[in-house]
């Protein structure tokens, strides 16, 4: 028995070197300690030795429990600082690829958003907002627009009641940018605007981008630059921009911008009917009338400001005729953007 024992004792203490996992050293456990292990069944046949030879053998199977339960207690530890993925149970392979996620993406309208924003930055502009609930004194008084201005009509404007609207455009913020802060001014104005409208090219909520730029010296040679710079940034170098004269109240020349169709590179087709050039932005000289709104003095100081719509943009630059496309959270067609 007592030759058993040392046997015993150097075959698990050598499977426990060779155990790599948690799991075998459980299995080591049952086979030695266990209620019907090596060990134990010596210890309980004790009983059976002559009187005599008990004692050492007791005592040699005692000792040789009390090894393998430390070895086995050192090797657990071992076990435990070696990497997770040597640990995992057997039959599970650490190598697999993991699940993939689908990856989430930022909506069209917040990339182009982000990508115009970029594009103003660099030359200078600084980002302001202002309240999508808006008083009527900013988004009209303030801006030269009349009370009998056909812009106020019930048909295109959200009222929460006399005074207050949602607004129709990100122009208020002109006025509460130039009623907080002196010039000279660069700023752009991104947000949400409200029109009550929809068709294939209207929702009744889309996204503008409002422009200022206030010094002593600006003229209408700046607008052209800047714009110019801006359409070809987003669009290409190659593309034409022409200033078409315009009207709006808050400017004194006013402009609409037109790009060369991106559809037809000017040659005329369905998108641009048939003319060649597309609308993309109104603009103008800041309006004395608003400079007056604002304290600010006229005979010092011009400025030019102007006035985009997000989608128009998304939907010129990625080929897209209808705009619900972009609230209808159609996955299959957010994902290719
Ligand atoms: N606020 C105008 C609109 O919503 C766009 C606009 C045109 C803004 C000319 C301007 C501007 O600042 O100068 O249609």
């Amino acid at each position: 028995m007592e030759e058993q024992l040392h046997a015993i004792r150097e075959e698990a203490l050598k499977a426990l070197e060779e155990a790599s996992t948690p799991s075998d050293l459980d299995q080591i456990k049952v086979k030695y300690l266990g209620r019907k292990g090596a060990v134990t069944r010596i210890l309980k046949g004790l009983g059976r030795l002559p009187a005599e030879e008990r004692p050492r053998v007791g005592k040699l199977a005692n000792e040789v429990k009390r090894a393998l339960e430390k070895a086995l207690a050192a090797r657990k530890e071992d076990l435990e600082k070696t990497a997770p993925e040597d640990r995992l149970i057997s039959g599970f392979d650490p190598t697999l690829p993991g699940r993939r996620r689908p990856y989430g993406t930022l909506h069209p309208i917040t990339q182009v958003m982000d990508e115009i924003a970029s594009v103003f930055t660099r030359m200078g502009f600084s980002v302001e907002e202002g309240p999508e609930i808006e008083l009527d004194y900013y988004n009209f008084e303030a801006l030269n627009i009349p009370p009998d201005h056909p812009a106020r009509d019930m048909q295109d404007t959200f009222y929460v009641d006399d005074k207050v609207l949602l607004r129709t455009h990100t122009s208020p913020i002109q006025v509460r940018t130039m009623e907080k802060r002196q010039p000279p001014l660069r700023i752009i104005a991104p947000g949400k605007v409200y029109r009550c409208d929809s068709d294939v090219t209207h929702t009744p909520m889309f996204h503008q981008v409002e422009g200022l730029m206030v010094d002593t010296d600006v003229s209408f040679a700046d607008l052209k630059g800047v714009l110019t710079l801006f359409v070809h940034e987003i669009f290409d170098p190659e593309t034409s921009v022409r200033f078409r004269p315009s009207f709006f109240p808050f400017t004194e020349p006013s402009a609409e911008v037109d790009i060369q169709c991106v559809m037809c590179r000017g040659r005329g087709c369905r998108v641009c009917s048939q003319t060649g050039w597309l609308e993309v932005l109104g603009a103008g000289m800041v309006h004395p009338a608003v400079f007056r709104h604002v304290g600010y003095d006229t005979e010092k100081y011009s400025g030019f400001a102007f006035g985009l719509g997000v989608e128009r943009i998304a939907m010129l630059k990625y080929g897209i005729d209808d705009i619900r496309l972009f609230y209808e959270n159609d996955v299959a067609f957010l994902s290719q953007f």
